[in-house]
């Protein structure tokens, strides 16, 4: 089956062509990503209204390229794929109504897709790793460590009760001046920084669930910035390593709970899984290894390109709901919050792929 996928959730507008086989194995035909990076910088932060407007501007453009280089049409297509959320409603909105369109002039079967359960099965694209699995997901919007059970089948064993990781990483980066996106700007100053000049704190060490939170370390941050006032360019760089390393003992930590808790209620794991932008991360991938190998468990590390947001991941998670004849109807509304937990109430199918 070829499933179309389209991603308009935040700051990228992206749509590929995914191939399914029978046996499960998945192929990439086309993964188009349009970042509107540049759009955004000058604000330090994606500007919702904005981002909509520019889905709607190239997302007609992005389809169609991406069937031109999978050679496909739209008769060529098993289904039509979007994340119907979690994200900025707007460009939510743009994707799902264009999906909408497709699915009723070809008649085709349309799947609404949670954003997060694209994430969470992006490994089955690239690995055909089996379920279950142990989940950490890291972005600018979301911090979680999840056991995947199967399709539609989610616990989430651990979520961030302030910001998501990437948040903190933007932010720390906009307090040191520093450039948007900052999580690839801090990574590369604390790559020449003292990672043991500031004591910052870890918060929820220790603590026996797998939750994080950020928001204290980042105030201490400026706490520390703040008291040796002006900075120059190597406090920059001392500031940036001492936050990383404190992300990396936070994220050993809770992953080490949340492996733990995995254990309890779902026995043995296949794998431990990373996905989301801050994978992309040198000192966290490190510590992610570390992880793994301790945990007796294989480390899957998806290409940074398919961690960040983007079309194929879409269409994947399109093509194993389509495979249990899970789809949607024309009515099925967009969401601005879509925890995966409400996504076990969908997994029944609600009648066969036509
Ligand atoms: O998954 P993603 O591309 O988009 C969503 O947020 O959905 O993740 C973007 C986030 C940003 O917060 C960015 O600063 C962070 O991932 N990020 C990083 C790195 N590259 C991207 N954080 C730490 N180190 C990096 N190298
Ligand atoms: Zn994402």
């Amino acid at each position: 089956m070829v499933i179309l996928g389209i991603e308009t959730t935040c700051d990228e507008t992206a749509a590929a062509l995914v191939e399914r086989t029978d046996e499960g194995r998945g192929r990439i035909l086309s993964n188009i990503v349009l970042s509107q990076l540049s759009e955004h910088a000058p604000y330090g932060g994606v500007v919702p209204e904005i981002a909509a407007r520019a889905h709607v501007e190239a997302l007609d453009h992005i389809i169609a390229n991406a069937m031109g280089e999978a050679q496909c049409n739209f008769d060529s297509i098993d289904g039509v794929a979007a994340a119907a959320g979690p994200g900025l409603i707007g460009g939510v909105i743009v994707g799902l109504t264009t999906a909408k369109a497709i699915a009723l002039v070809t008649e085709k079967p349309l799947i609404a897709v949670n954003h997060l359960e694209a994430h969470a099965l992006t490994a089955r694209l690239t690995d055909g790793i089996a379920f279950p699995y142990c989940l950490f997901l890291a972005s600018g919007g979301h911090t979680q460590i999840v056991a995947v059970r199967g399709v539609g089948n989610y616990v989430r064993l651990g979520t961030t009760v302030d910001d998501a990781i990437g948040e903190a990483f933007d932010k720390t980066a906009k307090l040191l001046g520093l450039g948007y996106p900052g999580g690839p700007q801090v990574e590369l100053e604390a790559k020449a920084g003292n990672p043991a000049r500031f004591q910052l704190p870890r918060p929820m060490l220790g603590k026996p669930n797998a939750d994080f939170s950020l928001s204290g370390l980042k105030t201490a941050l400026r706490l520390e910035a703040e008291r040796i006032a002006p900075i120059s360019d190597p406090d920059v760089r001392d500031l940036c390593a001492s936050f990383q390393q404190a992300v990396v003992d936070v994220v050993a930590d809770r992953l080490r709970m949340g492996l733990k808790l995995f254990r309890e209620q779902c026995g043995d794991p296949t794998g431990l899984v990373a996905a989301g932008g801050v994978a992309a991360n040198a000192a966290i991938r490190k510590v992610l290894h570390r992880l793994s190998f301790e945990g007796g468990t294989q480390l899957v590390l998806p290409p940074a390109a398919l961690c960040t947001d983007n079309g194929a991941m879409i269409a994947w998670a399109g093509a194993e709901r389509l495979a249990l004849g899970l789809i949607d109807t024309l009515d099925t509304p967009p969401h601005a919050r879509w925890p995966l937990s409400d996504l076990a109430a969908r997994a029944t199918p609600r009648r066969k792929a036509g």
